[in-house]
């Protein structure tokens, strides 16, 4: 990954204040009732009013079809917005990513609609937790293997399943960049990061194992134990002082 000027993370940071603003106002349109295919029109609204683009429509094979990831439920990450009405008990992940002055910005949430079980409100803290921690550690040194081992080591610890098949990643002249940032490792492993990088740090954790599988529609990763999963996603920008969160 090409590090980032002191211009392009300036910009990058306004844009990811904006993206983090338009992210809270889709989360408060979950309610029981309410579409995927509403709110993700509302998240294409609310990027196309702040003077951005979707990074999300068209990318990929076959080309991402909405601004928004709506993965309910079993559905870990890159659910495709449907007619399903939300209800009392789903766990909803949000994912969305903008372009903006050429720049990439990329952060998700989960929601979870009440009431839930304890054990599924201890899956939703725990992944947010998980990324807190994970953030709070990121200094000029630190290797992308520290970061997953301390996401692992921390969610495990509490009974849940850390996803492996899909990891966070550097983030800005595009939405994926090297390196990857998985969410399991051994400390000292992988890429150290130095000032000027930008990732998307982006846990994603279930009730039970970490396998997971794609949909027939080619995009929603589904556990394959049918368990509940989890996801939150921030972006940090790496300092001499230590790091930077762009995305709060
Ligand atoms: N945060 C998700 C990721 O890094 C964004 C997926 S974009 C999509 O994988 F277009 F592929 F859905
Ligand atoms: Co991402």
């Amino acid at each position: 990954m090409k590090t980032k000027t002191a211009a392009e993370i300036a910009s990058l940071a306004k844009s990811a204040r904006m993206l983090r603003d338009i992210l809270t106002q889709v989360c408060a349109a979950v309610k029981p009732g309410v579409t995927g295919i509403e709110v993700a029109k509302l998240a294409e609204e609310l990027i196309k009013k702040a003077g951005g683009v979707s990074a999300f429509i068209g990318y990929g094979k076959p080309p991402y079809p909405s601004a928004l990831c709506v993965s309910v439920n079993s559905c870990v990450v890159h659910g495709i917005p449907s007619a399903y009405r939300f209800r009392s008990g789903d766990i909803v992940g949000l994912d969305i990513g903008m372009i903006y002055e050429g720049l990439y910005t990329d952060m998700a949430r989960t929601v979870a609609i009440e009431p839930i079980s304890e054990k599924e409100r201890l899956l939703v803290a725990t992944a947010k937790e998980a990324l807190d921690k994970a953030l709070q550690t990121i200094a000029p040194g630190v290797t992308t293997g520290d970061i997953g081992f301390i996401v692992q080591s921390f969610v495990e610890s509490r009974g849940f399943g850390v996803v492996r098949d899909l990891a966070g990643h550097g983030v800005g002249h595009r939405l994926h960049e090297p390196p990857e940032v998985p969410n399991f490792g051994g400390r000292g492993d992988g890429t150290e990061l130095v000032p000027g990088m930008v990732l998307a740090l982006e846990p994603m954790i279930t009730l039970g194992g970490w396998e997971v599988e794609t949909a027939p529609d080619r995009w929603s990763v589904m556990t394959v134990d049918g368990s509940k999963a989890a996801h939150f996603e921030d972006m940090v920008v790496v300092t001499d002082a230590g790091h930077t969160i762009l995305t709060r």
